[in-house]
C-alpha cells in the first residue's frame, strides 16, 4: 500500500468513483467518504437543490470546505465530485494528503450510465453528450496532471475495476 494517509478518486461523472470507491474501501479496510453524499447529509438536501438555491459557486464553496476538513483525516478512501479538481486549493489539499487515482471513462460509457440520471445539475437540459465532451476537454488534462495513477475503468464492472485497482495499489 502506498504511504499517503488517504486514497483519493478523481475523474468525471459516471466514472464509478462512488461505486468502485465503496467496494475498494471495504477491501482495503479504509473508511469510505463520498464528498457529494457527505454534503447531502450535512445540508439535509440534494446536490441539485444546493445548485438551485446557492448556484454552482455556493456548491463549490461547500465542496472546498468539506475537502479541507476531510483531508485532515487519514485511513480514508475519498471519492471526490467530478469538479472538485477545478479549485487549486482542492488540488493542493488532495495532493498533500492523498494518493490520487484518476478513474478514466469514455463519453459513450458516461452517457450510458447517466442517461436517466437527474442528480447531476451540470447535465440538466438537452444534449448531454455535448456537455460531457466539453467537460472532458476542459477537465481531462487537469485530472491527468493531478493523478499519481491513471486507471482505465471504461467498460469494467465495478468488482473487476476494484480487483484490478487493488492489485495496482
Ligand atoms: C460535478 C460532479 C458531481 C457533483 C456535482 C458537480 C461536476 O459528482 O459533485 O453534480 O462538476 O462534475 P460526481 O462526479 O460524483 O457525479
Amino acid at each position: 500500500m502506498n504511504p499517503a494517509p488517504n486514497l483519493v478518486l478523481i475523474g468525471p461523472m459516471g466514472a464509478g468513483k462512488t461505486s468502485i470507491g465503496r467496494k475498494l474501501a471495504a477491501r482495503l479496510g479504509l473508511d469510505f467518504v463520498d464528498c457529494d453524499h457527505r454534503l447531502e447529509e450535512r445540508t439535509g438536501t440534494s446536490v441539485p437543490v444546493i445548485f438551485e438555491c446557492e448556484g454552482e459557486a455556493g456548491f463549490r464553496a461547500r465542496e472546498t470546505a468539506l475537502i479541507a476538513e476531510v483531508m485532515q483525516g487519514q485511513g480514508q478512501l475519498v471519492a471526490t465530485g467530478g469538479g472538485a479538481v477545478l479549485a487549486e486549493e482542492n488540488r493542493r489539499r488532495l495532493r498533500e494528503r492523498g494518493f490520487i487515482v484518476y478513474l478514466q471513462v469514455s463519453v459513450p460509457q458516461q452517457l450510458e450510465r447517466l442517461a436517466r440520471d437527474r442528480s447531476r445539475p451540470l447535465l440538466a437540459g438537452p444534449d448531454k453528450q455535448a456537455r460531457l465532451e466539453a467537460l472532458a476537454q476542459q477537465r481531462g488534462p487537469v485530472y491527468a496532471a493531478l493523478a499519481d495513477l491513471a486507471f482505465d475503468a471504461d467498460g469494467l464492472a465495478v468488482a473487476t475495476a476494484a480487483d484490478r485497482l487493488q492489485a495496482l495499489l
